[in-house]
C-alpha cells in the first residue's frame, strides 16, 4: 500500500510489482515494466533512464491497480487495453486476438511487396487495393494502410466487436479515410471487388488446442476445426474471382500445416508463384502466392 507520505521511485515501483507478479507471471519485471511504462505514458526504455525519478501518487496507485489486475490473470495487453504492433500500440480488447509479433512478417512482405510495384511505376494512376480477411483489432490493415498513403483496405470480420476496435485503430492512426471494415464471412461482403492484395491470417489452431489457449483470446480468432486449416480450405476457392491480374495472396498458419497450406493454395491458384516464408524463429509460418505479369515487374 502506499502512503501519501512516502513517494515511491520508479525502480522501486518496479522491484514491488515484479514480486508481486512473480507468482502470477512468467515474465513478472517484464510486465511490471510495460504496465508502469503504460501509466507513465512512455516507452518501457524510458524508464531504465529515469530509475531514480518518483512517482506521483495518482501514478502509484493506478500502477497498483494494474499489478491487482495482471496478479489476478488478466494478460498485459488487456489490462491496459493497449498492445504493440509493427511499431504502433493499437486498441485491444477481450473481443479481437492480441497481435501477435510474428505477424508482423506479413505487414513486411506485403510493404516490401508494394514498395516493388510502386517502384515499377504501376499505381501512379490508381490506388492500390488490399484486402484483409479476418481483420481483427486491424493490426494488419492498419500497420500497412499507415505506411502507404496510395493504399486503400478493406477488412472483414465475422465479429462485429472486432470490426468496432479495427475502426478506431483506424481512427487513431488517421487512416480511417482509407480504411473500410465490414462484418461478413470471409469474402463474402466483398464478392463484387476485385484486390491488388489478399491477406489473411485467419484462426488455425487445432480445435483439441484451443481450450489450452482459453482465456485470453477469444475462440472466433483462434478456432480453426480439426487441423486448423477449415477457414482456409473455405477461403481459398473465394480467392480467384477477388483478385485482380495481377496479386500478392499472404497467408499465415501454424507451421505444422504450412505445407498442407501451401499445396491447397497451389491448387487453389495455378498461375500463382507459390512460396513457403520462415518467421523469426526459422519455423515455416506463412505462404505467399503472386501473379505478376512482365509489364509491371
Ligand atoms: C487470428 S485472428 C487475426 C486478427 C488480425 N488479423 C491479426 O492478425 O491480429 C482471426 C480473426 O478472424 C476472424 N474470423 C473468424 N472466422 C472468420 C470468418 N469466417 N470470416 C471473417 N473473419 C473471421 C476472427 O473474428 C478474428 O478476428
Amino acid at each position: 500500500m502506499i502512503s501519501r507520505q512516502t513517494p515511491e521511485t520508479i525502480q522501486a515501483a518496479l522491484a514491488r510489482g515484479t514480486v508481486l507478479l512473480a507468482k502470477s507471471s512468467d515474465s513478472p519485471r517484464l510486465d511490471a515494466q510495460l504496465l508502469l511504462a503504460h501509466v507513465l505514458g512512455k516507452e518501457p526504455s524510458w524508464l531504465v533512464a529515469h530509475a531514480e525519478s518518483y512517482l506521483a501518487r495518482m501514478q502509484a496507485e493506478r500502477f497498483t491497480g494494474l499489478l491487482a489486475k495482471r496478479a489476478a490473470g488478466t494478460p498485459v495487453a488487456h489490462a491496459i487495453g493497449m498492445w504493440s504492433f509493427y511499431g504502433r500500440s493499437f486498441e485491444v480488447n477481450e473481443s479481437v486476438l492480441v497481435p501477435r509479433p510474428e505477424t508482423e512478417h506479413l505487414v513486411e512482405a506485403a510493404v516490401a511487396y508494394l514498395g516493388r510495384r510502386l517502384e515499377a511505376h504501376a499505381f501512379t494512376k490508381h490506388l492500390f487495393t488490399l484486402l484483409d480477411v479476418g481483420v481483427g483489432s486491424g493490426a494488419i490493415a492498419c500497420s500497412i494502410a499507415a505506411e502507404f498513403p496510395t493504399v486503400v483496405v478493406d477488412g472483414t470480420d465475422v465479429s462485429e466487436d472486432a470490426v468496432k476496435v479495427a475502426e478506431r485503430n483506424a481512427r487513431r492512426f488517421n487512416v480511417h479515410g482509407r480504411c473500410k471494415f465490414i462484418v461478413g464471412d470471409l469474402t463474402q461482403p466483398v464478392s463484387h471487388k476485385q484486390y491488388d492484395a489478399v491477406i489473411a491470417n485467419l484462426p488455425y489452431v487445432p480445435s483439441a488446442d484451443v481450450a489450452a489457449l482459453r482465456g485470453s483470446d477469444p475462440d472466433v480468432a483462434l478456432d480453426g476445426g480439426p487441423d486448423g486449416l477449415d477457414h482456409y480450405r473455405r477461403l481459398l476457392p473465394a480467392l480467384p474471382p477477388v483478385l485482380k491480374a495481377d496479386y500478392l495472396v499472404l497467408l499465415e498458419a501454424a507451421p505444422p500445416t504450412i505445407r498442407t497450406l501451401a499445396e491447397l493454395v497451389h491448387d487453389a491458384l495455378p498461375d500463382a508463384t507459390v512460396a513457403i516464408e520462415r518467421d523469426y524463429g526459422g519455423r515455416e509460418r506463412y505462404v505467399a502466392a503472386s501473379r505478376e505479369r512482365a509489364a509491371t515487374r
